[in-house]
């Protein structure tokens, strides 16, 4: 296994204003999108956690919440192999409008699995919002209704992302050098 540890200190990608502003835009696409409809924000354990405290309150809809934890096999900077649920969405599903509220598109293996879980269990609507989508490595097909940022194949944590479970609390989105072999987008 190849040997990954940050190597030297985050540096800002998006400041705190950059998110604020691009979320409340977020939200206010939403709450057009929804008008008058109640939605079910199902954000994706432990990632999507402050996105979706920022997104929630940025909309107005009458909005409740669900969390699934997601994991897949495989290194730990970058997602690989397959995923499971450890753990699944406990109210009903069947008629209610869904928003999974994701940190990162990435190979698209999450997304893909969590959305082949959730159609068989019959929502009215079943969107996609993430905050960070990054192409570059896209292995699988997935459509994302709302996108906050379109960035390139950085590693990046903060705003609810890690590293080894570190870096979840810095406010800002930053970059993390890492040590290894070179990130692919340099
Ligand atoms: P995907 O299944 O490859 O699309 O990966 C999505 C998941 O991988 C995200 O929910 C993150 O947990 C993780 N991930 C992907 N890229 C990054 C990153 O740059 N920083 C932190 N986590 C990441
Ligand atoms: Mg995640």
């Amino acid at each position: 296994m190849r040997e990954q540890s940050a190597s030297q200190a985050p540096r800002v990608l998006l400041t705190r204003e950059q998110i604020a502003t691009r979320i409340e835009q977020l939200g206010a696409q939403i709450s057009r999108d929804f008008a008058g409809e109640s939605v079910l924000l199902l954000a994706v354990l432990k990632g999507a956690s402050i996105f979706l405290a920022d997104l929630a309150r940025s909309l107005s809809l009458d909005a409740q919440f669900e969390f699934v934890m997601a994991a897949s096999y495989g290194g730990a900077r970058h997602s690989q192999g397959t995923v499971s649920l450890l753990q699944s969405v406990a109210g009903p599903v069947e008629g209610r409008n869904v928003i999974l509220v994701e940190d990162i598109l990435d190979t698209g293996r999450t997304l893909n699995y969590l959305l082949r879980t959730l159609q068989p269990r019959n929502p009215r609507q079943l969107k996609v919002a993430v905050l960070l989508d990054k192409p570059a490595r896209r292995e699988r097909a997935v459509h994302a209704d709302y996108v906050g940022f379109r960035i390139p194949n950085h590693f990046v944590v903060g705003y609810g992302m890690d590293f080894d479970e570190r870096y979840r609390n810095l406010p800002e989105i930053c970059i993390l050098p890492m040590a290894g072999p070179p990130d692919p987008a340099g």
